[in-house]
């Protein structure tokens, strides 16, 4: 870890362009780095593709990257008001995600580069969630604990620097995100259901509190449905009672790993068992116990984690670190033990390439430039 590496003044002044095409979104931006000064952020999102089928389809994304990605890339460079004479590199995400969609990507970065004489950059998707801090105001210094939580992934590494990760704890299942996401779409919300759950929960809560506040502390939900589940279908609606206490599985090791897959069985075969009976779910307050049980999960990894590696600053990142209850319980652990939280703001938080850029431009002085050969990889 070099002085350089640490110390933002220190470091020399480029424009990086950033190219990200891991999943479902298309994305270029342009950083002015190290001021972390984001000139521009084309995102073109394929959601509304992806939501016919309730989830990415890898053939329909590669291709509607092939499709986007030019216009997304001229788009943001226009934006920005530079050219490509400007630029000092270009930053691509090479790994973790589709094979089929990273290769439009790091393919479209390697003749992009090659033709404008320019260093090629290959980025770590996962990192690059981490380093949109960097485009926050607190902009928080290695060494810190990283907890990133996308729809792909669920991730909690320790960076010595901004460069070097080590690896504290991953999902050994499903990410959060996807347990957000297959549960949403049960309750018949479109994908993807992240956001839509998180207002969900926070109305189950608010009902929860005004029951507890009537019955005068009551810590269960009181036995009648809430009034939005009722007015708004014509069966019968569950009692919330009958809401199962759901917990993110205990890993019975040592490890800081994470395992979702559990919880979101629970889930699904408590909402399976209402149906069969004709009945439908009181959803607030269903969201609601299912959002705490998944961000318990994540917040005592992350406690866990701070705990052993003795650090004083948390990132949270991802597109789940979009979520209002996360951010509050990660906020929570942090304070109680008096470590600095740095969370992504929600618009860099989910899949975006002004992160892939920001990561990019460490790589870079880091001297980690890519080969004419760069290859994507699925994992
Ligand atoms: O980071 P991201 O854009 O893509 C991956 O790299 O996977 O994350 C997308 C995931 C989806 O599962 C989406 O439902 C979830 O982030 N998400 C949320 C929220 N906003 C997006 N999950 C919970 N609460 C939210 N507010
Ligand atoms: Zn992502």
């Amino acid at each position: 870890m070099t002085e350089e590496n640490i110390n933002p003044s220190s470091q020399r002044r480029a424009l990086i362009l950033g190219i990200e095409s891991s999943c479902d979104e298309t994305a270029a931006a342009v950083l002015d780095m190290p001021a972390g000064r984001v000139l521009s952020s084309v995102i073109a999102s394929q959601t509304d593709i992806h939501a016919l089928y309730g989830g990415v389809v890898p053939e329909i994304a590669s291709r509607a990257h092939v499709e986007a990605i030019s216009n997304v890339t001229y788009g943001a460079l226009r934006e920005a008001g530079v050219t490509l004479r400007d630029l000092d590199a270009v930053a691509v995400t090479a790994h973790p995600g589709l094979i089929g969609a990273l290769l439009v990507g790091v393919g479209f970065a390697k003749s992009l580069a090659f033709a404008n004489n320019l260093p090629l950059v290959a980025v770590d998707h996962i990192r690059a969630h981490a380093a949109a801090s960097y485009l926050t105001p607190e902009r928080p210094e290695p060494p810190f604990v990283a907890l990133v939580v996308s729809g792909g992934h669920t991730t909690l590494f320790d960076a010595t620097s901004r460069t070097e990760y080590a690896l504290l704890g991953r999902s050994r299942d499903d990410s959060a995100g996807e347990a957000f996401d297959k549960v949403g779409r049960l309750l018949g919300l479109p994908y993807p259901c992240g956001a839509a759950m998180d207002a969900l929960a926070a109305e189950g809560k608010r009902l929860n509190a005004a029951a507890r506040d009537a019955d005068g502390a009551t810590a269960v939900p009181s036995g009648t449905a809430s009034p939005e589940a009722v007015e708004k279908t014509s069966v019968k609606i569950a009692s919330p009672s009958t809401i199962p206490h759901f917990h993110s599985s205990a890993i019975d090791d040592d490890s800081l790993d994470f395992s979702f897959s559990g919880l979101k069985t629970a889930a699904v075969n408590y909402l399976n068992t209402l149906s069969q009976r004709g009945e439908a779910p009181d959803k607030p307050r269903f969201a609601a116990a299912f959002t705490d049980a998944v961000v318990d999960g994540l917040v005592r990894r992350l406690a866990d984690a701070l705990d052993r590696t003795g650090r004083r600053t948390a990132v949270l990142a991802g597109g789940v670190a979009a979520n209002s209850h996360l951010r509050a319980a990660a906020k929570a652990i942090c304070d109680a033990r008096g470590v600095a939280l740095c969370m992504v703001e929600p618009r860099y938080c989910g899949d975006n390439a002004a992160m892939i850029a920001a990561q990019g431009y460490f790589e870079l002085v880091a001297g980690n430039t890519a080969g004419w050969s760069l290859n994507a990889r699925a994992d």
